[in-house]
């Protein structure tokens, strides 16, 4: 599917289906050429509201206002019904609004993320029919874009919704194959991309490197871990930013096994991990002036004979002593022993991304990631990134009192808190003891447990992985350094 982008009038351009956004219910607008049908069919214009009028192979659909977010939403809404069709061709304004560029950004990001479809277990399958969407830069709202930021909008949009789908597909293949060597072979790949390279640890390192509490996760499991080092470095880079990412290829809970119902999607446990791929691969193809690394804990949490036991008391790469409470809290130990090796690349930004609790979804729904960490100015500078790439998140703040419940009898800490109450707080406090002084407030937590993978269709995500975080993490680097060319 390619995105096409034309200097002329909508009525100029040859296409199979046309797609017209009625913006704030203002159904006499002049695009608008079949207003009596529509009121006659109930349509009123609502944001997400759609009407397809077929004979005139017109989809029209409601937009609140020009933002970025209801444009997205607005673009997926309209491919979701052009998918069904045979339609080729398609065709659209540019509905711009405040900053030129930003909304064909977000429709070109919208139509990508939106015609994905994850078909590789489906002996019959059903590939995307639409070969091109021409953007049409005269429409009737404003022609204010020039075609050279139009072209780069959709060429940005277009690299960030693939970096987010490329992280869907690892997360949505069966655990089977997507073991922790699979995704190391994977993220072996991203060093075609310039300026990437690639490095893959095996156990051997990890003893070496003194990291107990990643090795008793992966003592059950058949399957080797590995540490996965990524690094995207241009030349002349100004900042570093080292993205951590849990791996857990699959996460049965270990001995402190899992219900059956609990389970069941659990091969979405490596999307931190994902992510921070998938991170990489968007800045190495949008060619951003930092360093960027991706650190990735890759292993499975199983049973067996070997398994780590509750009562077992681990050691991690920085000394610290962790009494085992329960086996299904083991993506914290893996981040444990994953962020002291972060540190020692002494980042100026250092991020880790989990699917990490149950308790962040219960705290703030499936749709939005937690942030947490120490600085207040970087907490609220990725959360208003975000909130542009149109990712929903919160944060959960940590205090002195929660601290004190990861408090062990035996050992420095425990893997748990003693209540459950404000859990992935707790969890995230349990990482902070493995971040050094030098680098707290650098550092940010995001817990992805809600968004990561969604059962259901949301807006532009289909069910299953959403590549949550990806889009957010993008966005804030793109933003900071237009921010620093200023
Ligand atoms: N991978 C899970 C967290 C999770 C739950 C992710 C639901 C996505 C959806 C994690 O390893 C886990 O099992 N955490 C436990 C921690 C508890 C034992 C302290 C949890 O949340 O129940
Ligand atoms: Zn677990
Ligand atoms: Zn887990």
């Amino acid at each position: 599917m390619k995105i096409l982008i034309e200097n002329k009038r909508l009525n100029e351009i040859k296409a199979d289906i046309k797609i017209i956004f009625v913006v704030n219910k203002d159904l006499n607008h002049k695009s608008i050429e079949d207003k009596d049908t529509l009121e006659f069919l109930g349509f009123k214009g609502e944001s997400e509201e759609s009407c397809f009028l077929t004979e005139k192979k017109t989809v029209y659909v409601g937009i609140e206002s020009l933002n970025n977010e209801e444009i997205r939403l607005a673009s997926s809404k309209a491919i979701n019904i052009i998918k069904s069709t045979n339609a080729k061709s398609i065709k659209i304004g540019t509905y711009s609004g405040d900053c030129p560029g930003e909304n064909i950004k977000a429709m070109s990001e919208a139509f990508i993320l939106g015609s994905y479809s994850f078909e590789e277990y489906k002996s019959k399958k059903n590939p995307i029919k639409i070969e091109t969407i021409t953007i049409c830069l005269d429409d009737f709202s404003r022609p204010d874009v020039s075609q050279e930021t139009a072209k780069k909008a959709v060429k940005v949009g277009t690299i960030i919704a693939n970096s987010t789908n490329y992280a869907k597909n690892l997360v949505n293949t069966i655990p089977y194959e997507m073991t922790s060597v699979k995704l190391a072979e994977v993220a072996q790949e991203l060093d075609g991309l310039e300026n990437v390279t690639c490095k893959v640890y095996d156990e051997k390192f990890l003893e070496e490197q003194g990291m107990g509490a990643f090795l008793a996760v992966n003592r059950a499991s058949h399957i080797p871990p590995r540490l996965i080092h990524v690094i995207y470095k241009p030349k002349n880079a100004k900042e570093k930013f080292v993205y951590v990412g849990k791996g857990l290829t699959y996460d049965s809970g270990g001995l402190s096994l899992k219900p059956g119902s609990s389970m069941v999607s659990m091969k979405s446990d490596m999307s931190g991990g994902a992510a921070v791929l998938g991170i990489i691969k968007g800045a190495a193809s949008l060619d951003l002036p930092y360093e960027v690394h991706a650190i990735v804990g890759a292993t499975e949490n199983s049973i067996g004979p070997e398994a780590y036991k509750p009562d077992d008391v681990l050691v991690a790469k920085n000394g610290k002593t962790i009494e085992i409470g329960n086996t299904d809290a083991e993506g914290r130990l893996v981040l444990a022993d994953c962020l002291c090796y972060a540190c020692e690349q002494k980042p100026d930004y250092l991020i880790d991304m989990a699917t990490l609790t149950g308790a962040c979804v219960v705290a703030l729904g499936e749709y939005t990631t937690a942030i947490m960490g120490h600085s207040s100015s970087l907490k609220q500078s990725l959360g208003d990134s975000a909130s542009n790439s149109g990712e929903l998140t919160g944060t959960l703040p940590f205090n002195r009192y929660l601290k004190k419940q990861l408090k062990s009898p035996i050992a420095d800490l425990s893997n748990i808190a003693s209540t459950r109450y404000g859990g992935a707080i707790t969890a995230g406090m349990f990482l902070d003891n493995f971040v050094t002084d030098e680098y707290k407030d650098k550092w940010l937590h995001l817990d992805i447990a809600g968004p990561a993978f969604v059962d259901k269709d949301w807006g532009y995500n289909q069910c299953g992985a959403s590549g949550a975080g990806i889009r957010m993490n993008l966005y804030w680097m793109i933003e900071k350094s237009k921010e620093e060319a200023k």
